[in-house]
């Protein structure tokens, strides 16, 4: 590819998008295909917080704010910290980005050197190799295991930190397993890093949506010390609904949040002045408290049923969800097996594919996740779709000969 920088070909391209938007193409001929591939909230953005903007915007909140992002909204996040994961920090060690996908990106640019390893447990957001390389650092990925519902053990961790290590990443709850680590299991984390200089950059932009669970536990709690080595990494997407404002956080030591803030100051000036405005109002009304109640109610029920209607299809093994609103199902028993049309299938790729050609129901392919055997069914659309799309997957599998 002349011309283009090594570092952009490294950027691996998605098979995500290539499944949906063929999903989309053939919604849009009138196909009624059942889509599993949502990565956002199935909900309208509460009014409260869709009003805080009509305010910003009558009010003339429309030049440029404070790079790292207005004290309000700082406010409102140090203020979340302390009250839902009992972590305090100033507002100079708050920086509010363009989605928590731009503050990782940030956390990554400040930390990583060129060949720096970032520790990455697999499977994983199919976006953190690529911004570990977009920085020229190395991801290193510890494949978890089934048994244990696909979370980093202790040992695994140990094993994998070399001298080069500069960080490790940790995404609780996770996309795509739905696993979520308890505070026993992040504190013996926790205690393997605390005997070194890793960082951890803690993706906490699900911490809201857990289930069956206690409190929320962020890794940063566990002590001064490591909460000095964490960058938090939140948002309001997840959990106010609100994927379009681009509202990410990072919360870190001092001197972590100055470089990021910097690098934001040259690469993209503050986040939107408008959703700022409607981010600390989102983290700092009642409403809130209660819309999330609801939603995540309404999350928990599909996600009940989607445990019950999975295990009635036989051999069909599914990672237990705990969290966030996905669900990851292992394929490869049906690797070898060819469809109706004769399509041999090799790869959960191939699955994906032919289960939106013959059955309309479109999968995330977990190959780019780290889990070439599995797929990943989203349940932030509604039951009924649900219903249809699991009642076609059966179909789907016992039509394999
Ligand atoms: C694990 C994880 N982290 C971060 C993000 C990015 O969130 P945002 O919309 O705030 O950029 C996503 C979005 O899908 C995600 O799944």
């Amino acid at each position: 590819m002349t011309g283009i920088a090594q570092r952009a070909q490294r950027v691996s391209p998605s098979l995500t998008l290539e499944i949906t938007a063929k999903a989309k193409k053939m919604r849009a001929e009138g196909k009624p295909v059942v889509s599993f591939g949502a990565g956002e909230p199935d909900f309208n953005t509460p009014q409260y917080i869709v009003k805080a903007a009509e305010r910003a915007l009558k009010e003339g909140m429309t030049k440029y704010t404070p790079a790292s992002g207005t004290d309000a909204v700082k406010k409102a996040i140090a203020a979340k910290l302390e009250k839902d994961n009992h972590l305090k920090y100033e507002l100079n060690q708050i920086v509010v980005s363009n989605g928590a996908k731009h503050s990782l990106y940030n956390a990554f640019l400040a930390l990583v050197n060129p060949g720096d390893e970032v520790i990455v447990p697999a499977p994983y957001w199919l976006t953190y190799p690529e911004l570990i390389k977009l920085c020229e650092g190395i991801p290193v990925f510890v494949n978890t295991k089934a048994e244990n519902d696909f979370k980093l053990t202790p040992s695994e961790l140990k094993n994998a930190i070399t001298s080069k290590t500069k960080a490790v990443l940790i995404n609780n709850p996770c996309n795509p397993t739905g696993a979520v680590y308890s505070k026993e299991e992040l504190c013996a984390l926790a205690e393997v890093l605390e005997k070194t200089d890793v960082y951890v950059v803690s993706d906490e932009i699900y911490e809201k949506l857990v289930y069956e669970g206690g409190e929320y536990y962020s890794i940063a709690q566990h002590s001064p010390a490591l909460k000095e080595r964490t960058v938090v990494i939140g948002g309001v997407s997840k959990t106010y609904s609100m994927t379009g404002w681009r509202i990410g956080y990072t919360a870190s030591s001092e001197a972590v949040a100055k470089a990021m803030g910097g690098i934001q100051s040259h690469t993209t000036s503050n986040p939107n002045s408008i959703a700022q405005y409607a981010a600390s109002e989102a983290y700092s009304h009642s409403e809130g408290d209660a819309f999330l109640s609801d939603m995540k109610k309404t999350f928990d029920t599909r996600r009940k049923f989607m445990i019950e209607r999975l295990k009635k299809i036989p051999e069909l093994e599914f990672v237990y969800p705990k969290g966030a609103f996905y669900v990851m199902l292992n394929v490869a028993h049906l690797f070898g097996k060819s469809t109706e049309s004769g399509k041999k299938l090799s790869s959960a790729y191939d699955v994906a594919t032919e289960l939106l050609a013959e059955k309309m129901v479109a999968a995330i392919p977990c190959e780019s996740f780290g889990a070439p055997e599995y797929l990943r069914l989203s349940y932030a659309i509604s039951l009924d779709d649900i219903k249809t799309g699991l009642e076609r997957i059966a179909d789907f599998i016992s039509s394999l000969a």
